[in-house]
């Protein structure tokens, strides 16, 4: 997900621009799944459409082909991700391809979980004519998370944090402040509607026992709330806090140091728990939040999470958001470990990718130095 570019300007092929439109509006909702759209094109006319909405439900081409009935046959297919060919909740999608008569399909990147061979290998070896996008690069932006997840086993983290100019992250220790305004505010509910999940720190539910639900400009809630977790390696807040107690979605991760009966209050309580070892820290976290389902976790994190993920290399992208004021001394600082330097130098361990400005406050998106700007095929 890119917040102020679009990795699919670059796509020559109209039909696969559309396809990848389709696949988008599944995002968020596909986890453990992947985001797929598909185009049926039949005498150089678009004939169906259809997107992979939720997993369980039918995939992308499963809901062209049933909207395109008997003109499936002969159709060119555009898919954005290779098609699979094993069972899985629903029947392999090369059988229904086969089945409806496509003559040729185009694909926008190979599926690593596709067994040896792939659904590519068994449409040709059928007859049907394969052609690959020049460029898989933008398909594989658009399912990096859940790439990260099929390779790392672990979610795509996405960590949040708003700051002062000076680099603070509230005014006070233990107090809850707002220290960003309406652009801060906007372009959270964005990254919440937008992600599978998200994520707090325990110490941050005890401080600002937030909500963490998606809500739009009038306060009311989003149409979709994104799945919520707290994490944890020690302490347990109380059942009474805000995101235990009002009855939606949310999931406690925990490690095995935190005795039985608290968790057995917590559940009784009607909320979800996820125990890892205590050994495995947030490595462990992350690993039980990916078994649990999860492609990409948005952390909106304090200090001491921050400074963990950072220094335990779990950060895919970083969103800062600024206002243009200062925390002062008194404000605790945004990080915690040792600097990023050698000898009297900085070494930038992250690089911009992505900059704007969103209702007057600054928005910066930095990702991991190994890494090329989203949109400049990453
Ligand atoms: N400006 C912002 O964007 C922003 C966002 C969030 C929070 N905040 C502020 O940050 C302050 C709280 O910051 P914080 O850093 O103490 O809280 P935090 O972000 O909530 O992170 C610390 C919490 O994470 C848990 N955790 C789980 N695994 C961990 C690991 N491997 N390493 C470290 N922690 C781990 C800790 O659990 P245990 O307690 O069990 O060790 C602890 O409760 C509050 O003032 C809050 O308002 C600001």
């Amino acid at each position: 997900m890119t917040l102020f570019s679009d990795p699919s300007v670059g796509l020559d092929d109209p039909m696969m621009q559309r396809a990848y439109a389709l696949a988008e509006q599944g995002r968020g909702t596909t986890s453990p799944n992947p985001l797929v759209g598909c185009v049926l094109v039949s005498e150089g006319r678009i004939v169906a459409e259809g997107f992979h909405a939720r997993a369980g439900g039918p995939h992308a081409e499963a809901v062209a082909l049933a909207v395109a009935g008997p003109r499936a046959s002969g159709s060119h297919a555009y898919v954005t991700l290779e098609p699979c060919a094993h069972s899985g909740r629903t029947p392999p999608c090369v059988d229904a391809l086969l089945a409806a008569g496509v003559a040729e399909v185009t694909i926008g990147m190979p599926d690593p979980t596709n067994e040896a061979g792939g659904g590519a290998r068994v449409l040709e070896s059928a007859g049907v004519r394969i052609h690959w996008a020049d460029d898989p690069a933008p398909f594989e932006v658009q399912n990096e998370a859940w790439l990260t997840r099929v390779r790392q086993g672990r979610p795509f983290v996405r960590v949040k944090v708003a700051v002062t100019l000076d680099g603070r992250l509230a005014l006070a220790a233990r107090r809850r402040s707002a220290i960003t305004g309406d652009g801060g505010r906007a372009i959270t509910m964005r990254l919440r509607r937008e992600a599978t999940a998200v994520a707090v720190g325990a110490a941050t539910v005890d401080v600002d026992d937030p909500r963490l639900t998606a809500r739009e400009p009038d306060g009311s809630d989003s149409a979709r709330t994104p799945r919520r977790f707290v994490l944890s390696r020690t302490s347990v807040p109380p059942l009474r806090s805000c995101m235990f107690a009002d009855g939606a979605d949310c999931t406690f991760v925990t490690s095995t140091v935190v005795p039985a009966r608290a968790l057995e209050e917590l559940r009784a309580g009607g909320v979800r728990v996820l125990v890892y070892p205590y050994t495995a820290s947030l490595r462990g976290t992350l690993a039980a939040i990916a078994e649990d389902g999860v492609n990409d976790i948005l952390v909106e994190a304090g200090p001491s999470m921050l400074s963990a993920l950072w220094d335990g290399g779990l950060i895919d992208e970083l969103v800062v958001v600024t206002a243009g004021g200062m925390g002062g001394n008194a404000a605790p600082p945004l990080f915690l470990g040792q600097a990023d330097a050698e000898g009297g130098t900085l070494v930038p361990r992250f690089v911009p990718v992505e900059a704007g400005i969103v209702q007057g406050d600054a928005v910066t998106v930095w990702r991991p130095q190994r890494e090329r700007a989203p949109g400049k095929g990453m």
